[in-house]
């Protein structure tokens, strides 16, 4: 329950003001984002993902090596082939709409902070 309490607060925390889903996209690919800190830039997804190489399973999958690397899970594979900026950056913006099954509670709003997130990801390998 403890869980499920912190879950609901960090989407709160999160979620900024929402913007278009094409300007968002737009945002994204202008981003110069220069990430020195991957677990600084993660620390809001830390307490469901570890980002280390044990690749540990906590509440969510591990995201290490994930980034073009991977396939989103099965009932996705079909779509998105790989993890890709392209897919973080639809998925993190809100996961349901990309997987109505999807577990995880929190949405990215801010396309800034997404493209943060992105390139965090990306230094994971
Ligand atoms: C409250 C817990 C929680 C938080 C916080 C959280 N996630 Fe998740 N995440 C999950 C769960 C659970 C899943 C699995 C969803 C499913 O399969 O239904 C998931 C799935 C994912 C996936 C898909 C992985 C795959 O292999 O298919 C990515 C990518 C992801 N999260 C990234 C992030 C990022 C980046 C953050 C930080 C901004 C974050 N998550 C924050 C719980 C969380």
């Amino acid at each position: 329950m403890k869980r499920v309490v912190a879950a609901v607060l960090l989407g709160a925390a999160l979620t900024f003001a929402a913007t278009g889903q094409s300007a968002s996209a737009k945002v994204y690919k202008k981003a110069k984002v220069e990430v020195v800190n991957p677990q600084k830039a993660l620390s809001a997804c830390m307490m469901c993902h570890d980002i280390t190489k044990a690749r540990t399973q906590k509440f969510g999958p591990p995201l290490y090596g994930i980034f073009n690397g991977k396939q989103p899970k099965a009932s996705l594979a079909g779509k998105y082939p790989r993890i890709t900026a392209a897919f973080l950056n639809k998925f993190l913006a809100n996961p349901k709409a990309v997987d109505p099954s999807s577990r995880m509670p929190i949405r990215v709003t801010d396309a800034k902070k997404r493209a943060q997130i992105i390139a965090a990801l990306s230094k994971l390998k």
